[in-house]
């Protein structure tokens, strides 16, 4: 069983948080086999946000999405699994949900690309960054799961 580990870094939106569907998206998380390291409820920072979204500046969104992510609590999450980015993504659906499949999280809870609920980081690279933002290293948990054999071959 040779497993090449990805970090993700997933954040629930305020909206996510308001709506109540915090456990929900976390389920779907856990379904396909990823484990949790790190998890906690924060409200994020101006100064995160901007840090967060720096890639994003100057677009006529940038400022709608700040106040946005700063607006209430969030909660942020590190999971870690095979080839966890790219799936994570594929659960998350795209970023507009008129354009997200049924079946993922955008495409079943929200409506509009200003509120789609959850962030993940779009390369391993980019959630590292990302999760440095929320986290110390520290403050991951390191531990095995049982599954794990079954989730590997
Ligand atoms: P995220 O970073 O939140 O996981 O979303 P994403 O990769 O799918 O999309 P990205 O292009 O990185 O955009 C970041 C967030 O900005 C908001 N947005 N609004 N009004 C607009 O045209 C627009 N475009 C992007 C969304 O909340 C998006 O998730
Ligand atoms: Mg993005």
């Amino acid at each position: 069983m040779v497993i090449n580990l990805e970090r993700e870094f997933i954040m629930i939106k305020p909206d996510g948080v308001q709506r109540g569907i915090v456990g929900q998206v976390i389920q779907r998380i856990e379904n396909v086999g990823f484990k949790i390291i790190g998890l906690k409820m924060i409200t994020v920072t101006m100064q995160q946000a901007e840090e967060h979204y720096a890639i994003h500046k100057g677009k006529p969104f940038y400022n709608g999405l700040l106040e946005y992510i700063t607006c209430g609590p969030v909660v942020a999450m590190v999971v870690e699994g095979k080839d966890a980015v790219k799936i994570t993504r594929k659960i998350v659906g795209a970023t507009n949900p008129a354009e997200a499949e049924p079946g993922s999280i955008r495409g079943d809870y929200a409506l509009e690309i200003g509120r789609n609920i959850i962030h993940a980081g779009d390369s391993p690279e980019n959630a590292i960054v990302e999760y440095k933002i929320y986290f110390d290293e520290e403050e991951f948990t390191n531990y095995s799961k049982i599954d794990e054999k079954w989730l590997y071959e």
